[in-house]
């Protein structure tokens, strides 16, 4: 399978980049600050092709390059958090980190969809979208953070349409929750290894015939509701 996945230059991105060379497949792996792990597998494995996109900007003509014409699996991986700590409570949350936050956990797996939309397989290709449950509504209990859970909600309401959008021309679209994962962006605070979540996820996807378009799925295999 050609297969492209966002920020893949660490943590869970990169986890998935290393499942799936070890399974022989070529992996388009679109990061946006060099990564010096996927230096050195793109040494080791010659089916490992690097691209830098940071996905807040349109591709490049050069990006637009060096991708593939046809794609079997897209991972819209790449995302942030914002403001950590009290940063994103009721008193402080900023409209610029709202702003920030959207942009690239929802409006930019938007448009790498968009952009790719011509290469991506018909019937049968798959797009994997990275969400949280942070983002449902029916498992927020404790309030708070606004700008992720509302990027991340959102995001789980755009890659629903996309599902039902793309359904006629034969493409599977889900939303995935990688659990509380061990990386950066949880400070390595989480309760799963990258290793666990990133095979729980690829199983998901393995089995995406088991779940509705656009379904709201953990690493684990459960649906969410949202
Ligand atoms: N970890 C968890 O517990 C958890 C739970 C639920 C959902 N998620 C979601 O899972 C995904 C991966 O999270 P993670 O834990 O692996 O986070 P991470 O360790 O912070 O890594 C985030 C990745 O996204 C990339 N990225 C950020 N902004 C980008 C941009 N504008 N263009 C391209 N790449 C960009 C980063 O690249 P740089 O190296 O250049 O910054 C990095 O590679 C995110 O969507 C996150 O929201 C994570």
């Amino acid at each position: 399978m050609n297969i492209l996945i966002t920020g893949a230059g660490r943590g869970i991105g990169l986890g998935f980049v290393i499942n799936y060379l070890s399974r022989d497949h070529t992996v388009y792996a679109c990061y946006r600050s060099k990564s010096a792990a996927l230096s050195t597998l793109a040494e080791k494995y010659h089916q490992l092709k690097l691209v830098q996109w940071d996905v807040t900007c349109p591709a490049s003509e050069n990006i637009l390059a060096s991708l593939p014409k046809q794609l079997d699996l897209l991972i819209n991986n790449a995302g942030i958090y914002g403001p950590i700590k009290d940063g994103q409570s009721l008193r402080k949350i900023t409209a610029e980190a709202m702003h920030e936050v959207f942009d690239v956990d929802c409006v930019a797996p938007l448009r790498v969809v968009q952009t790719l939309l011509p290469r991506l397989k018909m019937p049968g290709a798959i797009i994997a979208n990275i969400s949280s449950k942070m983002g449902s509504s029916s498992d927020n209990t404790s309030g708070g953070t606004y700008a992720y859970r509302a990027a991340k909600a959102a995001l789980i309401i755009v890659s629903k349409s996309m599902a039902v959008d793309l359904q006629s021309d034969g493409i599977n679209v889900i939303t995935l929750h990688p659990g509380w994962v061990r990386t950066d962006m949880t400070n390595a605070t989480g309760l799963v290894d990258v290793d666990e979540s990133v095979a729980g996820m690829t199983s998901v996807i393995e089995n995406i015939n088991d779940y509705e378009p656009g379904d709201l799925v953990a690493y684990d295999g459960n649906k969410i509701a949202f």
